[in-house]
């Protein structure tokens, strides 16, 4: 008996040594922590159990029976994140450089199935060189494994993915497949093939940090919504994310204490210039209305034509979706779309309520656009948003055009409640170029071709560019006062919370991927 306790301090003792002290500095020679001190930062003290500590591989190719180190490379188990359960996988590099070999998938594979059969969210930190090259399509087994059970969860628990050093090959895909990804600076990269292969195929000479860095990744191709500057940053930037939501789709994101008092905001009163071709920053009005310092912005830097982020308003966790009148005015376009259709569907995956702040002047023309597919990927964001069953509130700020009126959470599409500041402008389009349209032969037989058109511009937005017009369709609920607009939002929310909308039975909507 105390021949075995004594193993087995032992083989704990060996498993908490990873790959060595070697490979233990050199991975802090990197600037990166090693995968136990980044679960220890991660999770509240005390509360990691770990699960699998002793698995071994099973490969005895290429000698690797005499190569053998307690936890495969992944450490994986479950804590607390401020008193919640999560469970976590953390890649380990100095075990065959964090690989991924039949054992280790079956430990992500194992706490995967935990974390769905009780409801939690999956963390996974990665840093792997990808599959493990000895063992061959054992290890491409196991990463599809792995990609069966990101699709099984999704929508049903929250997912995690933290980049940080190496994510090559297949095993980008898990991280895709998740809700949120976050790459850490400098020493993270991500992408299908490595700078060799780019350039034997298209002859192109490109460094991993262009190729797929988080610079690349945040700004070029949104494959990660948080970058962070070192991973203390980034597991931070993890534990704040998770408090918006809730454990799995079947519960209610915390709601913190709070109290209605006088919530007018005179600064929203200013923000919204008198030329309507004026920008003005959305964050300001984001600013105004929701609780102090709550804004955690997604995909900060990509399609920053539109803003996404959760907040909370009254206490409650709220995604935001906004128009940016500060980038390309505000319009619509494929990435912003994309980008928007996305979030909602996370917050509708996980009952939190929807915000949608519209200042539209429609969707961005040309052909770089519909080439790449604006009529879709515009699509998608109007199909997500109709879709969305959680509540949703519209407050429209200005300009509402065209079809991305309709898109931007529109009555039409299901919105439960929308508002329209005296400043807003709802019309198919701008009071000029419906103008030179509609009064074409009027202007050309004009005297004074210019001045007629501008009698003609005012005499349409008289009509058109206000919210008049669609307050009296009942369209928009109620024209508020800026300064009000958080008190009604507090006010809405509180009593939308028991919104339960039944759908007709089917196996799954056809969104326009
Ligand atoms: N399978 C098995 N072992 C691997 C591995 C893999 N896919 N990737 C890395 N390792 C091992 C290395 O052999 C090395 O082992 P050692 O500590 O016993 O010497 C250790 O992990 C660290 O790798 P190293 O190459 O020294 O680290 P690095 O920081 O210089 O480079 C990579 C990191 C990821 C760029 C590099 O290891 C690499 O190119 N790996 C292969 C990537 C790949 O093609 N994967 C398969 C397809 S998905």
């Amino acid at each position: 008996m105390s021949q075995n306790l004594d193993k087995l301090k032992e083989k704990l003792a060996e498993a908490h040594k990873g790959g060595g002290e070697k490979r233990i500095a050199k991975q802090h020679e990197k600037k990166k922590l090693t995968a136990r001190e980044r679960v220890e930062y991660l999770l509240d003290e005390n509360s990691f159990e770990e699960i699998g500590i002793l698995v071994t591989h099973r490969t005895t190719d290429f000698g690797m029976e005499k190569q053998k180190f307690y936890g495969d490379g992944v450490i994986t188990g479950y804590g607390t994140i401020n008193g919640r359960l999560v469970y976590v996988f953390a890649q380990d590099f100095t075990v065959f450089g964090g690989s991924l070999s039949e054992t280790h998938a079956e430990k992500i594979c194992k706490i995967m199935d935990m974390a769905v059969k009780v409801g939690a969210p999956v963390i996974g930190l990665n840093d792997s060189g990808g599959a493990r090259i000895q063992e061959g399509v054992r290890s491409l087994g196991g990463y599809a494994d792995i990609f069966h059970r990101n699709v099984k969860s999704s929508g049903v628990i929250p997912q995690i993915s933290a980049i940080m050093g190496p994510c090559a090959g297949g095993a980008v895909y898990s991280p895709a497949m998740t809700d949120f990804t976050i790459m850490v600076e400098d020493t993270s990269y991500m992408f299908v093939t490595g700078p060799n292969v780019v350039k034997t195929v298209t002859n192109e000479s490109v460094t991993s940090e262009e190729l797929g860095g988080a610079s690349t990744h945040s700004t070029k191709s949104g494959v990660t919504h948080l970058t962070a500057a070192n991973d203390i940053i980034a597991l931070e930037k993890i534990k704040q994310l998770i408090s918006y939501m809730p454990q799995n789709n079947q519960s209610a994101p915390e709601k913190l204490p709070y109290e209605l008092g006088d919530e007018h905001r005179e600064v929203l009163e200013g923000i919204v210039p008198d030329s309507s071709n004026k920008p003005y920053d959305m964050h300001e009005v984001i600013k105004g209305i929701i609780d102090d310092d709550s804004f955690f912005e997604i995909h900060k830097d990509y399609a920053d034509n539109i803003i996404v982020g959760f907040s909370r308003i009254g206490g409650r966790s709220v995604g935001v979706i906004a128009n940016q009148p500060m980038s390309l005015a505000g319009v619509l376009d494929v990435d912003s779309s994309k980008k928007a259709a996305r979030f909602t569907r996370f917050c509708d995956c996980f009952n939190i309520p929807l915000l949608v702040l519209v200042d539209v002047p429609g969707f961005l023309p040309g052909t770089d656009q519909e080439w790449n597919g604006i009529i879709l990927h515009g699509a998608k964001l109007l199909y997500a948003l109709s879709e969305a069953t959680v509540p949703k509130v519209t407050v429209i700020t200005r300009k509402a055009y065209g079809g991305a009126y309709d898109v931007m959470n529109s009555k039409h599409i299901g919105a439960d409640l929308n508002f329209a500041w005296p400043t807003a402008e709802i019309a198919v389009m701008g009071a000029k170029g419906a103008s030179e349209i509609i009064f074409r032969k009027e202007i050309a037989a004009s005297d004074d071709p210019q001045n007629k058109l501008a009698e003609k511009e005012a005499e349409y937005a008289e009509k058109f560019a206000t919210p008049f017009e669609a307050a009296q369709r009942g369209f928009i609920d109620e024209v508020i006062m800026p300064r009000d607009t958080r008190r009604k939002l507090i006010k809405a929310f509180s009593a939308l919370e028991n919104k339960h909308v039944l759908r007709p039975n089917r196996k799954h909507g056809n969104i326009p991927l």
